[in-house]
């Protein structure tokens, strides 16, 4: 891999046309996708800002535009009108003033009269390299134009490390007041989420204390990306502690995930009703923002990067890395979220194909009815049905398998290239999205899921499901316009 020099990291970009000459390269790329959204050029990772406002979502993400590296970070728009179809609208936060010189990074939306107000992490560094973040907030007005507050609404927090970021901002109705959720690590170098409140958007922030969660004293050394949900009536606390190792998730160490449990925002106590679940069963996934629901609680939409952050992936090579989730909704059964896909997804079925060809089209859906006994399915084998990725069920035990160590092109294979998980009931169907370098696998209808990016070459294009299944596929239409805007 190419090294890069810091100048070459967080170099600012003044114009588009730096990034022409990349773009016109990566848009070639065979693993573009057809329906997730992905970076013009460079790296994407986090979403940020997920929002509905005035009957269009808004969603941001972080965006390096060099190359697949964790540099310089803007905030790059896409919109769309059903959480299906997606749009470019180029770059909405700059980190061009002294308080985000080395980055404009993840945060979140909230609605306001005339404009979209977006709070999110300044990565200041002073002349040293030494990290001050600083808390920032930008008007997105409806016309368009952005505002950056010149100041920051509050600076770094001395008690705690410089790892302090990711502003969540949620209205409490009962308190009357705005309180904003910080992913950070405390002094004996324990993740955490740090409270701020105001009765104002623009002004009066002051640390309210650190998040008591009792039992997560010691769960991680930071917690990233923090958020407090209301979900069919219960509080859920979502977060990405870092640098933790966790039950069947191989040698990964940053895990997106949530607990259940009740908020008192008079104690800032988040009582747990149960234990920490990873949100997603699979490989890539992090960073999971829920799009901001406080007024309305009927519906609640996640999405994620498809990624990791010490990750790194075939389109490296390429210039480009990264996409986003489908958005999933969620709702509560029992101890656990439900994630489905969204209904609106059948409008993109194109074509139905024959399962009997055994041939699996580049961008499709597969849906597997499952009559019981054990159960493989694999995906991107080659012509002779060898290798591939293998979905697998095994009755005795209720459990899933999914293995990817059979693709020509191995991701990430020192964090383990099996993930395992069982469920409650038997398995009767499952719902498979496959992009062109994506699969994300619903189990039982949002029961579980399973997400990995997959890089498969020309000649592994085929699949092999066991007999006593029955699979529908349909091809899938693009919705994402993959357009040069920037
Ligand atoms: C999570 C994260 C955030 C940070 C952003 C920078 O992936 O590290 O904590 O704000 O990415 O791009």
């Amino acid at each position: 891999m190419r090294m890069w020099t810091r100048e070459e990291l967080y170099r600012p970009l003044k114009e588009k046309a730096e990034i022409a000459d990349l773009h016109d390269y990566v848009s070639k790329s065979a693993y573009r996708q057809a329906y997730h959204v992905q970076p013009v050029t460079g790296l994407l990772n986090d979403p940020n800002g997920f929002i509905l406002h005035k009957g269009v979502w808004h969603l941001f993400y972080q965006w390096c535009p060099w190359g697949a590296v964790h540099g310089i970070k803007y905030w790059y728009h896409v919109v769309s009108k059903d959480l299906i179809q997606w749009k470019n609208a180029g770059i909405c936060i700059r980190p061009d003033t002294d308080m985000d010189n080395y980055g404009a990074y993840s945060g979140s939306a909230i609605s306001a009269k005339d404009a979209i107000c977006l709070f999110y992490t300044g990565n200041h560094r002073d002349p040293d390299f030494v990290r001050k973040p600083k808390t920032c907030l930008v008007k997105l007005y409806d016309d368009g134009r952005t505002a950056k507050l010149p100041w920051p609404l509050f600076d770094e927090n001395p008690a705690y490390t410089e790892n302090q970021r990711d502003p969540k901002i949620i209205y409490v109705e009962e308190k009357k007041s705005y309180y904003m959720l910080l992913g950070a690590q405390n002094a004996a170098m324990r993740g955490c989420v740090l409270v701020y409140e105001s009765a104002n958007l623009v002004d009066g922030w002051f640390f309210a204390g650190s998040l008591h969660v009792p039992g997560f004293e010691d769960f991680g050394d930071m917690w990233e990306c923090p958020s407090i949900e209301r979900i069919c009536g219960r509080d859920v606390l979502m977060f990405c502690p870092q640098h933790i190792y966790l039950p069947r998730r191989g040698k990964a160490v940053n895990h997106s995930g949530y607990i259940l449990g009740e908020m008192d925002w008079d104690r800032l106590v988040f009582t747990p009703s149960g234990s920490f679940h990873v949100l997603d069963f699979g490989f890539d996934f992090y960073a999971a923002e829920c799009a901001a629901n406080f007024k309305s609680a009927d519906h609640t939409y996640l999405t994620a990067w498809m990624g990791l952050p010490d990750g790194s992936y075939p389109t490296d090579e390429e210039g480009w890395q990264g996409c986003l989730t489908l958005p999933r909704e969620l709702s509560v059964r029992d101890r656990r979220l439900i994630q489905k896909p969204l209904p609106g997804l059948a409008d993109l079925r194109n074509k139905e194909v024959r399962p009997s060809e055994m041939i699996l089209p580049e961008s499709c859906e597969m849906m597997v009815m499952c009559s019981g006994g054990d159960l493989e399915l694999r995906l991107f084998t080659r012509k002779d049905l060898s290798g591939g990725l293998v979905i697998s069920y095994q009755e005795e035990f209720h459990m899933i398998t999914v293995d990817r160590s059979g693709m020509n092109l191995r991701i990430n294979p020192e964090q383990g290239e099996i993930r395992q998980h069982l469920i409650d009931n038997e398995l009767t169907q499952l719902r498979v999205f496959i992009d062109r370098s994506s699969v994300e696998i619903f189990v039982n209808e949002g029961d579980a899921v399973f997400t990995a990016r997959v890089f498969p070459t020309e000649e592994e294009g085929n699949f092999y499901l066991s007999p006593n299944a029955n699979a529908r596929i349909w091809t899938l239409k693009s919705a994402v316009v993959d357009d040069f805007c920037a």
